[in-house]
């Protein structure tokens, strides 16, 4: 369930018809609703109440530090993979034990500055990892709270480029080595083992590989304390996914994930982490976009608009489907009709929708483009020399700007010429 919905023909972000913001920010822009966020947010800590949990954001999918600070608020841990996400998060007034640094690649500079910062857990993805944040936190008289990415060779049965629980993909330990890097990791100094972290993948549709990757993470804990290590807490990663056509698709629900949970991990008495980020993020947020032109191909029609991929970049990514809609509802009456949906970008790739059954619109009418709130903004570039979008979040009968659209002087000025040109 989502608060963008239709009252007298127009679609509303909450209380705030879209047109309005159009008129304000221009087209395209990207609007968030707070209601969504917190609703989202509470499914997943209402899932896991009556357990010790931390429901930690995963900021890659939407990094706005308005949005963190809204989900912050409630309470919300953050899952980071970068220390740019550090600092948004900090910025966003999360304290660092409530941060857990997640990622293949944490160079030593972002380790030893989470290190200074403050963080609640290192999710430690390979032995060299490990043996820096040893060295690291020794030499600062510290001692890093480590759990390690296991990798389960679970088959996430989502797209291949977001599953990563399988044993050919790059990220976590083998789950079978995993005892012995903890017997490492329990020798060195600077560390203290305080959990396992598992993730298999991204948009599951289903519990199963879950419920596989987390029987497989129970074992290994008592395993792991018969070798005489305390696991504290289990990280269980993100990956539930959201439904991003209205019909026929139905995920399961955060209430059955969080039994789900409970009845594979309960036994252990850890203190549970969870990493959403799609299914807080993706359905609070809407790309609204303004027909440019619609042109008539070869037996095809195009509607082409002012949002591009590199606005929103999942459909030629990953081939993804976003519904879009019309802001104004249409008459009824009018019919629908086929066409291929694109943005100005010079290639073919830039592509949202191929004969996809749209009511006739003309230049300058408004389209909303749904579940575009995660992995959205935070994967759009310049490409094209398009400036990034605004971002704006709606809370009841107001709305503000939390990222302004750069002018093109602003874009520019990031270019310098070299001297020797001058
Ligand atoms: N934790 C870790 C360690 C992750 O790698 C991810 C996502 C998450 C949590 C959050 O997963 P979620 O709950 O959002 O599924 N750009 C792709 C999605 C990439 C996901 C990467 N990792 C897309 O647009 O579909």
């Amino acid at each position: 369930m989502d608060h963008f919905l239709y009252r007298d023909g127009i679609l509303h972000a909450e209380n705030v018809p879209l047109p309005q913001i159009a008129a304000a920010v221009g087209t395209p822009f990207y609007v968030y609703s707070t209601a969504t966020l917190t609703r989202h947010f509470r499914l997943f800590d209402e899932a896991l109440a009556g357990t010790d949990h931390l429901v930690c954001f995963a900021i890659k999918a939407n990094s706005n530090v308005a949005v963190l600070k809204v989900l912050g608020d409630l309470g919300a841990g953050m899952d980071v993979v970068s220390i740019g996400e550090y600092h948004r998060a900090r910025a966003a007034g999360v304290p660092g034990e409530r941060i857990v640094f997640s990622g293949v690649g944490k160079t030593r500079d972002e380790l030893r500055t989470a290190l200074e910062g403050g963080i609640r857990q290192f999710n430690v993805e390979s032995e060299p990892e490990l043996r820096a944040i040893s060295e690291i936190a020794a030499g600062m008289g510290v001692v890093a709270p480590i759990a390690l990415r296991v990798n389960p060779d679970v088959d996430a049965r989502t797209h291949e480029k977001i599953a990563t629980g399988k044993s050919e993909n790059k990220f976590g330990i083998p789950i079978a080595r995993a005892r012995e890097v903890y017997a490492e990791a329990a020798r060195l100094p600077g560390i203290s083992v305080v959990g396992v972290d598992v993730h298999i993948g991204s948009q599951l549709t289903e519990l199963a590989p879950f419920r596989a990757a987390f029987t497989k993470v129970a074992e290994l804990t008592q395993a792991l304390r018969a070798d005489g290590h305390q696991i504290t807490r289990l990280d269980l990663g993100g990956g539930l996914g959201i439904p991003y056509t209205r019909s026929n698709e139905t995920p399961p629900l955060p209430v059955d994930y969080g039994r789900m949970i409970v009845e594979t991990l309960g036994d252990l008495g850890c203190e549970i982490e969870i990493e959403p980020g799609r299914l807080i993020a993706g359905n609070a947020g809407l790309l609204v976009a303004s027909v440019i032109w619609m042109k008539s191909g070869e037996g095809r029609d195009f509607m082409i608009l002012d949002a591009a991929m590199n606005d929103l970049v999942r459909p030629s990514m990953y081939g993804a489907h976003h519904d879009i809609v019309p802001v104004h509802e249409p008459l009824p009456g009018l019919e629908p009709a086929p066409v291929d949906i694109v943005g100005p970008v010079c290639e073919t790739g830039d592509t949202f929708a191929r004969q996809r059954p749209m009511p006739p619109l003309a230049p300058g009418d408004l389209v909303a483009f749904r579940s575009a709130g995660a992995y959205g903004a935070v994967m759009a570039s310049e490409y094209n020399s398009r400036p990034l979008i605004p971002e704006v979040l709606v809370h009841e009968d107001h709305f503000a700007v939390i990222r302004a659209r750069p002018s093109y002087e602003e874009m520019l000025a990031r270019d310098t010429i070299p001297e020797w040109m001058a």
